[in-house]
């Protein structure tokens, strides 16, 4: 499917997973990875076929364990500048990708993997994954969008306990705090990751690309303007083939099969 050195495409179905391989780096984040990863989740955007995103990454040891250290040792303040912007454009076209994304974690997921974890859409951890943002005992700080995304997904008090002591925390004490929407055990990690993406794909397709546009946008604008944007949208979906399949369904007692359209 294509020709990247450090991401690959899985196809299941209707969903795509997107693998992070670079295992001998536990999949830190370097510059290539990062573009690769940008790339994926650009090719999927038109593929009809595809109704929801895993990201993860491989091995059984890390989701991703950071930034790439190697790289960061190096820069220079413009150089810090665009790293951080070129992981928060990735990151944030995976925030706002119109389809659910949902990031299988099944070992560390830490600094930027940890944010990057925070950037898709629902996250399930193995018993055996640990967070955290180790980035102040490096004399740096989060810089893929993590100081806003933790504060807002486990509220300010958690996120600056993380933030500032740069500890790790398994994955009951992540769902304690709403940093994971489930903990499986490690051996059951990617069917029940697959379960939950079922629960979300069989639902209609441009209804799940409207919810995910109305709450992200509802969280960056003021209350009207929010208000009126879930009306706007609200509206839209009735002029869709999905709205009608769904209610006739409903009223047939039958189910639905939605065509995304
Ligand atoms: N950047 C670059 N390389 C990294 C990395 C990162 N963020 N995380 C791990 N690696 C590399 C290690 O340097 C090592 O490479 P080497 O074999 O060439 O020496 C390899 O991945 C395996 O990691 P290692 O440290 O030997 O594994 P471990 O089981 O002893 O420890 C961690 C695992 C995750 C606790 C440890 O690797 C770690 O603390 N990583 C950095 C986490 C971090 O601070 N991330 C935030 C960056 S902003």
């Amino acid at each position: 499917m294509s020709d990247w050195s450090f991401v690959r495409v899985e196809r299941d179905d209707d969903v795509a997973t997107v693998v992070i391989d670079r295992q001998e780096k536990l999949n830190a984040l370097n510059p290539q990875v990062i573009e690769e990863l940008g790339q994926a989740f650009e090719s999927l955007r038109e593929e009809e076929d595809v109704r929801g995103i895993i990201l993860t990454g491989a091995g059984e040891k890390a989701f991703v364990a950071g930034a790439d250290i190697g790289v960061l040792s190096e820069m220079t303040p413009t150089s810090g500048v665009e790293v951080s912007r070129q992981g928060q454009e990735v990151l944030r076209a995976i925030e706002r990708f119109p389809k659910p994304v949902v990031a299988q974690v099944g070992g560390y997921a830490l600094g930027g993997g940890c944010e990057l974890a925070l950037a898709c859409h629902l996250r399930v951890a193995s018993e055996k994954a640990r967070f955290g943002l180790p980035e102040v005992g490096l004399g740096i700080i989060p810089g893929y969008g993590g100081t806003l995304r933790l504060a807002r997904l486990v509220g300010l008090g958690r996120a600056l306990e993380l933030t500032l002591t740069g500890e790790m925390v398994g994955a009951e004490r992540a769902y304690e705090m709403g940093l994971v929407n489930q903990v499986a055990p490690a051996d059951e990690l990617s069917d029940r990751t697959r379960e939950l993406m079922g629960k979300i794909t069989r639902n209609a397709p441009v209804a799940l690309r409207l919810a995910l546009e109305s709450v992200y946008h509802g969280l960056d604008t003021g209350a009207e303007d929010a208000l009126g944007h879930e009306s706007a949208l609200f509206g839209l979906l009735a002029s869709t083939e999905d709205m009608k399949e769904g209610m006739s369904a409903f009223l047939e007692k039958r189910k639905p099969s939605f065509q995304g359209r």
